[in-house]
């Protein structure tokens, strides 16, 4: 069998994104937990991309930062246009590689199949240039295919200088290309910016290629949407829209029940078992990953945490999390960064956690507030059970042993420990430790007062007589 081709991407990042109306780069934009440019990133690197050099401008420190170590960056000073944006990398592409494609850092919904298969095309038809372009409905905004009486690519026209006939065309550049890099490196120097927009233009690397008789074809996206531009924040909602349901469709044929694929909002990096069953109006973010047979939601937030296989989630918020299997958490809980749910734990109403262990088996089931704290296996805490873990200058941790057992309403003053199998009784404020096994009352006791209330009625009535 053939090796496969080497090749590397250049992706365009430098510009401003000025349509966006933002203070942050374009590049940046959120779109299913990751930055807009990422997108199309990783597209490249799963189609066998080397390491794919960014081309980034506004805001460069920022975009390297969120984009991290694993791509080669190229500085462009000055956003000059997309031609000088590609000059500035061309250094950084290494000298055994022949063929790059170059993709526009703002069309997130690109594929690793499209990447192949424009890659296939180029090779196979010895081209200088590849092409990649959209049939669109409406082509506003795009620059416009221009070919010859016999089909021939001649070249590309902006929107901004086309003539009105030119403007009815309605084959647009999508801003991807597949370039043999000596045809791309002899070209760019060249490129005039005597255009509309005062720019210096990729898109006029095809027609001076095509010009000097150099091969360059046309590949034509399946699917108009899958090289769309987003230049402003109605079209990222849109692409938006578009890549979730390609997501949740992806989920769905791996195993997963997605029961409304309109109220349900699954980031880019979400790992999902199968089996799991994901009720309407839930929300999975960021790195979170999920295990298999769960039901989550209907109405559900989980961010940047791990559930293990066999968990129940029901209407709650989840926050960098740890949930281990076979746990039960809500309605209405509230789990804040440093949760740990171990094994078997449930969770019920108005119970809020933050920082703090639940032991396996272990129950909080209504109105708590459990923060910096330990709570060993299989321990019960009653409703309303507060630990109060902060002084008003700094924190302090609880920590309660396996098997024991807080009543309602208790106050756990913190620093506290509870021994293992201790009890607490309801309604006490405890602020001293609680050896093993013992019980902690910390309440006044009750007087009772027998015929109070019937002499008392006896009384007013007398009154009224
Ligand atoms: C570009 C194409 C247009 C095509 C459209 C498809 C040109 C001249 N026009 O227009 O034909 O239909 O994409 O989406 O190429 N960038 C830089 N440095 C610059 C300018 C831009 O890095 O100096 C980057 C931007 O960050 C962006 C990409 O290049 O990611 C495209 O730039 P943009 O301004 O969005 O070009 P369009 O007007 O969309
Ligand atoms: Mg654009």
């Amino acid at each position: 069998m053939s090796q496969p081709h080497p090749f590397t991407g250049i992706v365009l990042a430098a510009g401003k994104g000025t349509r966006m109306k933002s203070e942050k780069p374009k590049a940046l934009m959120p779109l299913l937990g990751l930055p807009l440019t990422m997108h199309g990133l990783s597209a490249l690197k799963s189609a066998g991309s080397e390491p794919p050099i960014v081309v980034v401008g506004h805001g460069a420190e920022e975009v390297k930062r969120a984009l991290g170590e694993q791509f080669h960056y190229a500085l462009q000073t000055e956003q000059l246009g997309t031609g000088h944006a590609c000059l500035q990398a061309i250094p950084f592409i290494a000298p055994h590689l022949k063929t790059v494609i170059v993709a526009a850092g703002d069309s997130p919904l690109v594929t690793d199949e499209a990447f192949l298969s424009m890659l296939q095309l180029h090779l196979e038809s010895g081209a200088a240039a590849t092409v990649a372009i959209a049939v669109l409905e409406n082509p506003t905004g795009y620059g416009r295919i221009l070919r010859d009486s016999t089909g021939q690519v001649t070249g590309i026209v902006e929107e901004k200088d086309a003539t009105p006939e030119q403007k009815q065309i309605r084959e647009v550049c999508t801003s991807f290309y597949v370039f043999e890099v000596a045809a791309l490196r002899d070209a760019l120097p060249r490129l005039s910016n005597q255009n509309a927009q005062g720019e210096y233009y990729l898109t006029d690397v095809i027609a001076m290629l095509a010009q000097e008789g150099a091969p360059v074809v046309a590949w034509v996206a399946p699917d108009p949407n899958l090289l769309m531009g987003v230049n402003n924040r109605w079209e990222l909602a849109q692409a938006g829209m578009i890549l979730r349901e390609r997501l949740l469709k992806q989920f769905a044929l791996q195993g997963v029940t997605v029961v409304d694929p309109l109220t349900t909002y699954v980031d880019a990096a979400v790992q999902i078992g199968v089996d799991t069953v994901i009720e309407p109006n839930t929300h999975l973010r960021g790195n979170t990953v999920v295990g298999s047979d769960c039901v989550l939601g209907p109405d559900l937030l989980v961010q940047d945490s791990r559930i293990g296989d066999h968990c129940q989630l029901l209407r709650s918020h989840i926050i960098q999390a740890e949930i281990e299997s076979h746990v039960r958490v809500g309605p209405f809980a509230n789990l804040r960064p440093g949760t740990c749910l171990k094994q078997g734990a449930q969770i019920g109403d108005f119970v809020e956690i933050k920082n703090a262990v639940i032991g396996e088996g272990a129950k909080a089931m209504h109105l708590s507030y459990i923060g910096d704290a330990e709570v060993g296996a299989r321990a019960n805490i009653g409703a309303g059970t507060i630990t109060c873990n902060y002084d008003g200058a700094r924190k302090h941790r609880t920590v309660i042993g396996s098997g024991a057992f807080v009543g309602s309403n208790s106050t756990l003053i913190a620093p506290l420990t509870i021994g293992d199998g201790a009890y607490v009784a309801a309604g006490s404020a405890i602020n001293q430790p609680v050896p093993p096994d013992a019980l902690a009352i910390a309440r006044s006791f009750q007087t009772v007062k027998e015929g109070w209330a019937a002499k008392r009625r006896e009384q007013s009535s007398k009154k009224e007589g």
